[in-house]
């Protein structure tokens, strides 16, 4: 019996998971997700290819890696057509990508309320990259979701897609849905044209680990996002910390092996809520400018600051991290000098990241030399510039987690070890 390794997003997402993953998949037999939905945008680039995914699994460029997308997952049927076809594109085998039988279906009146309740938020909208994942999981814990299992019962289907659409007619005014008929109609489309993806989750799964295969489980946004322990409620709709990856997947906790924390070298945040290392300044521009920072999925441009060790340490709690791997290191390259969030006060009292979004929140901040070499060819951790070296030794110490690998560059080899 074999046990499943993690990899994680630290922050607010976008740390870099994707080519974290794909380093990572040439060891692995599965690549799973466990959470989240097509707001999640992982990009690999590889020569003058880059890969845009928004569901499946990046371990796509294992042409021996299976794909699962597990059943803590919200999926968009005709995302996934999409997304599949632009693979198969590119000559991809997507006959490898598996889905679960308990993921749900996110359909287009989950868009539509995603859009009314932000409009209804006003001032306090949160942010949402707008693809139905909140309303999506709402309807899961309202017992009123459909599944892909689902899928294999055209009745079951319609009945449902027509209960859902008609109870959210009057509270989506100004939303223009598609008509009962046309959403069962193009859902049927493509739950024949996925039919052959779709597996009983559990039992393949827990056939793979049993056969000794190895699994390595990809999750998506990150440990500040979750919806119990992120900054709520400027949260997504899904567990994305590693424990999410059990109840995802349906796996237990003595079934994972190592949990790996991806963290970039700064912090980025998209859409609304607390961020208390933001930098609302010249310097934040700068990050922004050279960290080339903005959204993937909706193009927004990405709020910036300093590396903050406070929120760092709380998701290393959270995640139960083995080790650690920081990303864009290189963006660094050439700020005189560098903060770090060490702490945060409220009067004169230390508080910890729960009181992320409190009125009056202060953050004690630290110092670094900086460094100008630019890191792109630096290939090990010893080799950096020693000002590097000393902020990837402080992150290390800060966070009590060891740094097994340094992104330096967008390339796949732009790796230190
Ligand atoms: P939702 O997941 O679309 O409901 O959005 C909720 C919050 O999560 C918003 O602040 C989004 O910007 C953020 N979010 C969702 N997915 C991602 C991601 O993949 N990267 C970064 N932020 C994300």
């Amino acid at each position: 019996m074999s046990k499943a390794d993690i990899i994680v997003g630290i922050q607010w997402g976008d740390e870099g998971k994707g080519r974290v993953v794909d380093l990572y998949t040439k060891d692995y037999d599965v690549v799973a997700r466990f959470g989240g939905g097509d707001n999640a945008g992982h990009q690999i680039k590889v020569g003058d290819t880059e890969l845009a995914l928004r569901i499946v699994p990046s371990g796509v460029l294992n042409p021996r890696a299976e794909l699962f997308i597990g059943g803590g997952t919200v999926v968009n049927p005709q995302g996934l057509l999409d997304e599949l076809d632009r693979l198969a594109a590119i000559g991809i085998d997507t006959s490898r990508v598996k889905i679960s039988d308990r993921a749900h279906v996110v359909l287009p009146y989950h868009a539509a309320a995603d859009r009314a309740n932000e409009r209804a938020r006003g001032a306090n909208a949160i942010g949402t990259t707008g693809r139905g994942i909140g309303p999506a999981y709402a309807d899961k814990v309202a017992r009123t979701g459909i599944t892909f299992a689902d899928f294999a019962q055209p009745t079951v289907l319609a009945d449902k897609v027509r209960m859902n659409r008609s109870a959210r007619e009057t509270l989506l005014e100004g939303e223009t849905l598609p008509s009962e008929e046309e959403i069962v109609a193009s859902i049927r489309e493509a739950a024949a044209r996925l039919s052959s993806h779709v597996v009983d989750g559990v039992a393949y799964l827990h056939g793979k680990l049993e056969n000794d295969k190895r699994v390595l489980i990809e999750g998506a946004q990150g440990a500040l996002l979750d919806v119990g322990y992120g900054t709520y409620p400027y949260v997504t709709g899904s567990h994305t910390i590693a424990g999410g990856a059990c109840t995802g997947l349906g796996i237990g906790p003595t079934a994972i092996g190592r949990v790996i924390g991806v963290v970039k070298a700064y912090c980025t945040r998209v859409g609304g809520g607390p961020f208390p290392s933001e930098l609302l300044d010249a310097t934040g521009e700068a990050l922004r400018a050279a960290g080339g920072e903005f959204g993937t999925v909706t193009g927004r441009p990405r709020r910036c600051g300093w590396f903050d060790a406070q929120a760092g340490r709380y998701a290393v709690r959270l995640n139960g991290l083995t080790s650690l791997v920081v990303t864009k290191l290189d963006v660094l390259s050439g700020f005189e000098r560098l903060g770090i969030v060490t702490g945060y006060r409220l009067g004169a009292s230390a508080v910890d990241f729960g009181a992320a979004g409190s009125p009056g929140l202060e953050v004690e901040l630290e110092w670094l030399e900086g460094w100008s070499e630019p890191l792109g060819d630096v290939r090990s951790i010893g080799a950096l510039p020693p000002a590097a070296r000393r902020y990837v030794a402080r992150i290390e110490e800060l966070l009590s987690t060891p740094v097994e690998l340094v992104s330096v560059g967008r390339e796949r080899t732009q790796l230190a070890r």
